[in-house]
Parts: C-alpha cells; structure tokens; sequence
C-alpha cells in the first residue's frame, strides 16, 4: 500500500499515467512519433516524421501499424514477436494496457507503453527514450512472462516502425577484415531485405548495425527524408525491411534471434537492446551530426574529454621486440609529441610464450625473457619522457597452447563432440560462464594493479563464434548463448568501469569488429580497420563516421609502404587521413628520416591546435569519395567560431582537377581567417591562406583550390575573427 502511494506520488511529481484514447506522441526538437489506440484496443503506429502540434497530432488519422507485429494474426510478413505460450498455443494478440511517461530532467524523457495479451499473461513493455536536443529516440521491448509455464520466443525484436511510402532505399556498411565498411544502397523491392550478423562475437566484422532508410528517392548528403538507426548491441543483429504487398515497409530490428529461441521461464522479463535512430527531412548529413552530438554526450565513455594521441609498436615490431627497441620508440614518441605510448600485443606467456599467434594467450604474465624488467621498466620510460603507457590485452580468448586452456578446457565456447574451430589460432572463453567472467575481470584487474601507471587498454578481440556450444548452459538453453555471451561481457566491463573510471580503453577487435552503442558505453574509443593505408582509411571512415564521431575514431598513420596494401604514399598524406579522425601512429620511427621526423613533430603539433574542431565539431561531408576524384570534409565547432577543412585527391588528374569546396555549417555573418596547416613541401592554397573571409564567401562562393597529384591532400583552419 505504502509503495503505491509512493509511486503515485513520484508520478504526480514526474510522470503520467494514460489510458484513454489521445494519441501517444514521442517527440523530440524536430520529430515526433504518435500513437494511436484503435477500437479492437491494439496500438497502431500513426505517424513519423518532423515534429507536429499537439493539435494535429489529434487529427492524424488512425493507421492499423500495429506497434508490435505479432506472430498470431499476421502469418505471411515478418513478425516483431513470435512466442510460444506455455500451452503449445503459437499466436499472440496484444493489446494496450496504458502508457507511462517520465521526465528524466531537461533533455530527456521517458514513455512506456504497456501491453497484454488479450488471453494470456503476457505482458510486452514498449519503451521510447528521447533526446530531445539531440533527436535521437532510443526505442526497445521488454517480453515478461506471468504465466505458469515457460514460453519460447523465437522472434523478439527491439523496435517495429512503419512507414508508407512510394520508394524505400537502403544503405548499409559491410566488408570483411582489413576491408570494411563497403556503403552499397539498394531499392527496396517486395519482399523481406535482412542485414543481419550471426557472429555472435566480434559481431561486425562481416557487416554493420548502422544503416539509413531513405524515402521516395535515393538518400543524399544534404536534402531528402531519411531515417538513420542503429542498434545499441554488440552481439549478432538482424534488421529487417520488409515492403508489403501494398507497398508498405515494416523495419523490424533486434537481436538477431536465429539459432536463438529464447525460453522465458515463468516471472522472467527479457530487456532486449535500444534501436537508436532519427528521422531527418535534409538528408544523411543531419542524421550523422546528431548521432555524433548524441554520442560524445550519452553513447560513448568520456565522449565529451578530449582524447589523447597515441604511439603504437604493433605495425612497427609485431612480436618482436626488447627493452631497447621500445624504449627507443617511446622516446620517438615524446619527441614527436605524442601523449602515449601504448605496447601491444607479445609481452606476455611463459610456458607459452606469445612469440607469434599461435601460443600464450590467456596467460597474462609478463614474458620475462623478452621484457627482464616488467612491464613496471617501460612504464618508467614513458614517464621518464612525460607521456602515459597502455596496453594490449584480448582478455576474451584463449589459444590452446596455454596453460589457461591447460587448466580450464571447459571454458571455451565449442560443440561436444566436434573438433576445435580455430581461427587465428585461437578459441572464446565461454562468458556465459560467470567463473569465467571473474576470471576474465580478475587478469585485467591484477594486469592494472601489478603495474601502477597503465592508462589506456587496448581491448582486442580476434574472432568470432563458430561451434556454439557452452559446457555451462543447459542443454534446453544452448540457444541461450548469443545473449548470455553479451549480458556476460557486459558484466565484466561494468565492474572494470567501476574500478578503473580513468583508463581509456579502446574497442579494438582486429579492426572494425566492435563498433556499437551497446559497448561504447564502456570503451572511449575503437580501432576501425587493421588496414591502415591512407586510401582504404578514407572510405572505411567514411563509412564509421555516418554514424559514430571522429573523437572515438583511432586513426593512425601507418607503415610504408602498406603493410595491407602494398601501396606506397606520401607522410603529409597519411597525416592529413588519420587526422580526419583520433590521431595515433603505427610504424617504425628507427626507419624515418629525420626530415620525416621533422615533418611528423609539426603535424602532431598542428593536429593538436585543430583537435578541439575535430573531436568536438559537427561534420559536414563535402565531397564523397563515392561520387568524386576529389574527396573533401570538415570540421565546424557549434559555436561556429572555428573549422577545419580536409581535401583529397584520390588519383592522378593529368588535367588538373578544380572542384570547389562549398564550405558548409559556418556563420554567414562572420569573417573567417583562412590559415593553411601540416603544409607540404609546396602550397595549393596561396591565393587563399593568410586571407579573411566571410562565411557567406566560403558557402556561396566556395574555395576553389587545384589539385592534381595521386595522394595529394591539403588541410586549413578557420577562425571566427
Ligand atoms: C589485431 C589488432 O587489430 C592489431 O592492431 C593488433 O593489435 C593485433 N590484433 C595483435 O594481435
């Protein structure tokens, strides 16, 4: 009794209750959602698009989109839920219940809306978290069973939206290792379009979560409606598209259920993940600015610090290394201006030592016969020449020559019966296990105890499931894995948060694998491709960038010629490429110049005095490098006191090539100072650096600057005068 004179209390305070007929609308800045109850009492999707009074949105008409489609009525379009009740019974019929909403303070606001099965005690929780500013809705269900006996679900999707429209374009990213994030867009025909992941783990190495929905006609950078989402889970996804017979497209996302009925015991509640997304009337730009917005406030750790710029030895040593050959590139780290050095992966395994992938990993001890003197010895040298040290861990894996494995064979994820799937050498500890959860939290907790001074943590991950068997699971829920990998994943990263709130850790997973909003809410940062060349890095960023900001992005300039690629290119230009993003090096510094030295020394400097654009600026895409030779972006502070313009040229232009740059975002009625950074050896902008521009100038007229060599880039600030 006393409870609920409580939560009346907090909801006259905060929150309201409804139940009668008004529509229910979600709204942001410049969107909204409505609802609407029909007379057989199922919550119908009405409208989404830019915002509506209050008013109108009482006018709308009633649509029959059911809010979640159900396995039952309808048999023949891809349904949101598919449950089998504790009787055998295959069909559900929700209908409303009543809808909460709560104000979480100024930004952000909370609606539930309830439903019920009209037979069983079934319930389903559809909940829509708003960010107002930023106009990104977070949208998932919650399945909870009150029946006496287990119900299975075999399709539990997070969110179900319909739209109405003549033409439906899809745009999604996939690719493979080292060669991500390919941007293809198809029209939609009738029929079921799935972009899916069933790794498991690593989850996006073949695809990604991300993609845009544009309506009526192909999306464009800067007009036209599209509707931007992604899902918040590191695990395997589907989403699905599925244009009906009149023409009409339901997007079902979630956890990607195949090979993953669920069984929902009696009193359980199974949360699934927030589909992220927001719908945008001028195009992908918008969209991408206000995930970016959204992200360095509520979607990735310390978005909203500026992140440090970094040394890494892998490209430049990969296993083999010493005390002497590190200390001399950390010292080439501080000379150049780094802020870390960070030591990857071989400095551990005794019985097994990591001198190449195939042995050591699960034994966390420092390899004495490389580094005699700890780890502790190089954290000395960083300090000694004042930058921080990280370092390399894939704390998720095993090889089967460890000592780990040795000791624990059950604790890897592989079928009874079957032979070991290797790949890269290497096998999953079983993190539905909750001793190995401990033991995965324990290796990193006593790595960060045993040496005082690590300050960055590169999180690796190297493969994904394959055999999905768990020796803890019980039989009846092996199909359970999929989720309880994660929910054990999740576990391990919150307590590690808990303890270690100041060390950045970067989702590295080989490149690419682990890019998401369901882990970002751990990691600072994440490692986009093990490809480093320059040319590949402008499509791949491309393409992480629609969604996630440049201030989580690591970007690196990287060996010469290209360790991936074979393809030699200029400094300034693999400079100019990663600064698009967090800056960092991976490369041997004993095989530069000390003209390159030099050259690097003043890029570090002149990224450092632009970094604030870069990390916290809105991006403005100028020039794809889909559609054009000449690739060009920028940078704009909000405040649009400051910006920072980036300008590529993919191949040779025998005939020179004169695109112009429509500077974007920048305020009208100032006057700019244009001021060339990390110049060349010769300038393509003398007509223009030095020089005060208004920004109605560099909008309207543009900067036309020539370009003509393969590899050739250029870079310039702006600054409000
Ligand atoms: C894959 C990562 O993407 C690389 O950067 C490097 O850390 C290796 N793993 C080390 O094994």
């Amino acid at each position: 009794m006393i409870k609920i004179f409580i939560l009346l209390a907090v909801f006259m305070m905060f929150g309201s209750v409804s139940a009668g007929n008004a529509p229910i609308v979600i709204r942001t800045k410049n969107t909204c959602l409505v609802y609407k109850v029909n007379d057989q009492q199922q919550v119908c999707q009405s409208y989404f698009g830019n915002s509506l009074n209050d008013k109108d949105c009482e006018v709308i008409p009633l649509a029959n989109d059911a809010i979640v489609l159900t396995f039952g009525g309808n048999y023949v379009f891809q349904p949101a839920l598919r449950a089998v009740h504790s009787d055998g019974n295959t069909s559900t019929d929700l209908i409303f219940g009543r809808t909460e909403t709560k104000r979480l303070n100024d930004n952000q606001t909370q609606t539930d809306i309830y439903l019920k099965d009209s037979y069983f005690a079934f319930q389903v929780k559809v909940s829509f978290k708003t960010y107002e500013k930023e106009d990104i809705i977070a949208q998932w269900t919650e399945y909870s069973n009150g029946e006496k006996g287990t119900v299975t679900l075999y399709d539990y999707a997070s969110s179900c939206l319909s739209f109405d429209s003549p033409k439906y374009y899809l745009t999604d990213y996939h690719g493979n290792w080292a060669d991500e994030m390919h941007q293809t867009e198809r029209l939609l025909n009738r029929g079921l379009t799935t972009i899916e992941s069933r790794l498991g783990v690593r989850a996006n190495e073949y695809g990604h979560s991300f993609f845009y929905l544009a309506l009526d006609k192909p999306a464009a950078e800067e007009n036209g409606k599209v509707i931007g989402g992604t899902l918040a889970w590191p695990g395997s996804f589907a989403l699905h598209f599925s244009v009906d017979n009149w023409d009409k497209l339901r997007m079902i996302t979630g956890i990607n259920s195949y090979a993953g009925h669920y069984l929902l015991e009696s009193g359980e509640t199974l949360a699934t993940p927030a589909l992220l997304y927001t719908f945008s009337d001028s195009g992908k730009g918008t969209v991408s600015r206000r995930f970016h917005r959204w992200a360095r406030q509520y979607g990735v750790y310390n978005g909203s610090k500026p992140h440090l710029s970094l040394m890494n030895n892998w490209e430049a040593t990969y296993f083999k290394f010493d005390n002497q050959i590190l200390s001399g590139i950390i010292n080439a780290a501080a000379d150049m201006g780094f802020d870390l050095f960070l030591l990857d992966d071989g400095w551990f395994g005794s019985k097994y030592p990591r001198n190449n992938d195939a042995a050591g990993l699960g034994d966390w001890e420092v390899n004495r016969a490389k580094l005699p003197d700890g780890l502790g010895y190089l954290v000395k040298e960083c300090q000694k020449r004042r930058i921080k040290f990280g370092i390399w861990l894939e704390p998720e894996m095993v090889n089967p020559h460890s000592e780990l494995y040795e000791k624990h064979p059950d604790w890897i994820i592989t079928q009874a019966h079957r032979d070991l799937d290797l790949s890269r050498n290497q096998l999953i500890l079983d993190l539905c296990n909750p001793a190995v959860q401990d033991y995965v939290f324990n290796i990193v907790d006593k790595t960060m105890t045993e040496t005082p001074g690590i300050s960055y943590i590169k999180w690796d991950c190297n493969r994904f499931v394959t055999n999905s068997g768990s020796f803890y699971l019980p039989k009846e829920k092996q199909s359970h894995l999929w989720i309880e990998y994660v929910r054990g994943l999740t576990n391990v990263l919150q307590r590690l948060r808990a303890k270690y709130p100041e060390v950045v850790i970067m989702a590295c997973s080989g490149g690419g694998g682990r890019i998401d909003y369901g882990s970002l809410p751990y990691f600072d940062e994440f490692w986009v491709s093990d490809n480093g060349d320059p040319l590949s890095r402008i499509y791949i960023q491309w393409g992480v960038n629609q969604f996630f900001p440049a201030i989580c992005t690591a970007s690196h300039v990287s060996v010469c010629p290209n360790h991936t690629t074979g393809r030699t290119m200029p400094l300034k230009f693999r400079f100019d490429v990663a600064a698009t993003g967090k800056l960092g090096m991976d490369l041997q510094v004993n095989q530069m110049t000390d003209e390159e030295k030099t050259f690097s020394k003043q890029a570090i400097k002149d990224y450092n005095s632009v970094k604030e654009v870069v990390q916290f600026g809105d991006l403005y895409r100028l020039l794809s490098p889909y559609e054009s030779n000449r690739v060009a972006l920028m940078y704009v502070l909000e405040d649009e006191s400051r910006a920072v313009v980036y300008s590529f040229l993919q191949e040779k232009d025998i005939h020179g090539n004169t695109q112009i740059l429509y500077l974007k975002g920048l305020d009208p009625n100032a006057q700019y100072k244009l001021t060339e950074i990390n110049k060349g050896s010769h300038s393509r902008l003398n007509d223009w650096d030095g020089k005060t521009f208004s920004g109605d100038f560099l909008m309207k007229h543009g900067v036309s600057a020539y370009m003509s060599d393969e590899y050739e880039s250029f870079v310039f600030e702006l600054r409000k005068i």
